[in-house]
């Protein structure tokens, strides 16, 4: 399991979140498209086979139709790690307007199934919302809770799991909420996943940026989202964890780039951390993908280029040398 870690973290790579299910209905709608499982399929081989691809990416996250359809072999051939979202997405928390992940019912099952179509990590993605009231302590214990339960289930299956807590963008908070909370939920995971037997130097933390709500009308310049990121990720993830990905979360590719770009940069010296930092993003790196294509044959060339130039970008970001 380390040396899947450790090549996910290779230097100048990063992984590739291909495993949204709603959010990419909704992005084929916004180009005119109409989401079917075969043009879904036509849209993921259009990025798997981006030529170089290997050289940026060091792992990719399929979804539960995409391994079965088979796309995790052209990954295999690149000597891409294949990956696989295996949470059961989202329902509502105790008739509250929160919401928490769902899917260990059959997960056992589910990890031997992934694993013998070679998967060799996956990811289990849970939110919270900020407000006033929220995220409140009943949903936070509940939801880590099921994450550390699902990442002591993988790791007991031989494959390395990614825990994804993700602080949402929506909402008029702050950029010192946003903090607190974030703190507040990844310190309680570790302790969490401690209690539960998980091991911490065999996963990867899928974090979000610290950054403002997007309706508070702030904008925070890379700086200080660098130093806020950094500082929280300090005080809240134990010295066993290897490596941390990060998350677009909703924000535009540039802004997740520079940001990014930042953050590696200001860790240079690992003054913050000894973990390694890198990308996870599904919505920056497709920016402009779709539109690009539109479905059409002619277009997967021009569409590739799209892609590559955004691969290009957000490597030398991971390096802090953008
Ligand atoms: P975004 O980069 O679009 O936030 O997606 C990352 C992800 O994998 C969400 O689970």
């Amino acid at each position: 399991m380390n040396e899947t870690v450790q090549k996910l973290l290779a230097p100048s790579k990063g992984i590739l979140a291909a495993d949204g299910t709603n959010g990419i209905v909704k992005r084929f709608e916004a180009v005119g498209l109409t989401f079917t499982p075969e043009l879904d399929k036509k849209y993921k081989e259009l990025l798997f086979k981006t030529n170089g691809l290997e050289n940026y990416i060091s792992g990719v996250i399929l979804n539960d139709a995409n391994i079965k359809a088979g796309l995790g072999e052209i990954l295999k051939r690149k000597g891409i790690e294949v990956g696989i979202k295996v949470d059961g997405g989202l329902e509502i928390f105790n008739d509250t307007d929160e919401q928490i992940t769902k899917g260990l019912e059959d997960l056992a099952e589910r990890l031997v199934d992934y694993k013998r179509l070679g998967a060799v990590f996956t990811k289990w993605r849970a939110v919270y919302k900020i407000s006033d009231i929220y995220p409140s302590d009943g949903l936070i214990e509940e939801s880590l809770s099921r994450m550390a339960v699902y990442a002591k289930m993988v790791q007991d299956c031989g494959l390395v799991p990614i825990v994804e807590p993700e602080v949402l963008l929506e909402g008029n908070h702050t950029n010192t909420r946003c903090e607190e909370i974030t703190t507040k939920v990844v310190k309680r995971l570790f302790e969490v996943s401690r209690e539960k037997n998980v091991d911490l130097s065999s996963l990867i933390l899928k974090a979000s940026m610290v950054i403002p709500g997007n309706k508070s009308g702030v904008i925070v310049m890379p700086l200080e989202v660098s130093n806020s990121t950094l500082r929280t990720l300090q005080n809240s993830v134990p010295s066993e964890v290897q490596g941390i990905v990060f998350l677009s979360g909703g924000q535009t590719a540039d802004s997740a780039t520079f940001n990014l770009n930042e953050i590696t940069k200001l860790n240079l010296g690992k003054k913050f951390g000894s973990w390694d930092l890198t990308f996870s993003f599904e919505r920056a790196l497709q920016e402009g993908v779709l539109s690009a294509w539109v479905g059409k044959d002619e277009n997967i060339l021009k569409a590739q280029e799209v892609f590559l130039d955004r691969l290009q970008k957000v490597c030398l970001a991971r390096q802090g040398e953008l």
